[in-house]
């Protein structure tokens, strides 16, 4: 199977996850990315089943309003039973690498609101320990030569990301930030390192999904669907 297969065999069996889950008129969190954006074409046939999508991204609303979901602005509600999202790489313990796609604030907000988080991914994404995906940091962009200078002090070979539109310049997040990608850290304590870049003045939010890892983690390999954690 292709990996674009791998992800809407995932996409399928997260369909019935959430479907047993959760209640009629529920509320739902939705990630950002190709897996996600494959859920999103199996549950539109469901859309009105929601009473309402929290979205992380611009990408992903999109993708639901032209589905016929309801989306909701995070600020409306006060919790969700449950966030779904891919991620770029996942430990053993349910700890995620994400933000390939640029958005990982976004994608952490709606997670912090919502008591469960199933993780959705190919078996590509799992990894022993963190670290072989470059780390996205995003950040306000006047501090980043500053906070560039912090990750190579930490070991970090650190790359602003460029815009795929423009290589000339850099990539834009939804929130006006920009992404610094960082290689060759060592994240043997993902908790540790996540609450320690968030220290780090003009860091708008880490990859690093330690304090909000996944509690239920679908992973598709060869022509099955492996639910664990
Ligand atoms: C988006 O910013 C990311 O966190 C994605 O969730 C992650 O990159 C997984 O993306 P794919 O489903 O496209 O592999």
């Amino acid at each position: 199977m292709t990996q674009d297969e791998l992800k809407k065999l995932v996409a399928k069996a997260a369909v019935q996850e959430i479907l047993n889950l959760l209640p009629e008129h529920s509320l739902l969190g939705m990630g950002t990315g190709s897996t996600v954006n494959f859920l999103i074409d199996e549950l539109k046939e469901y859309a009105n089943y929601f009473s309402g999508v929290v979205s992380s991204s611009d990408a992903t609303s999109q993708r639901l309003l032209s589905n016929g979901f309801k989306v909701l602005d995070a600020n409306t509600v006060q919790s969700l039973p449950l966030y779904i999202d891919g991620a770029d790489e996942i430990d053993p313990d349910g700890n995620m690498l994400k933000g390939g796609g640029g958005a990982l604030t976004r994608e952490k907000i709606v997670a912090s609101l919502a008591s469960q988080f199933i993780c959705i991914c190919d078996a590509t994404k799992l990894v022993p320990v963190l670290g072989q995906f470059p780390l996205p940091v995003e950040v306000i962009p006047m501090a980043s030569a500053q906070i560039q200078r912090v990750l190579e002090a930490l070991g970090g070979q650190v790359r602003i990301r460029n815009s795929k539109v423009d290589p000339n310049l850099p990539f834009v997040t939804d929130n006006q930030g920009w992404i610094l990608d960082v290689k060759g850290l060592a994240i043997e304590n993902p908790l540790a390192l996540e609450t320690k870049l968030n220290q780090i003045p003009g860091v708008i939010c880490n990859g690093i999904f330690a304090i909000q890892s996944a509690n239920m983690l679908l992973v598709s390999a060869i022509d099955q669907v492996q639910k664990t954690i």
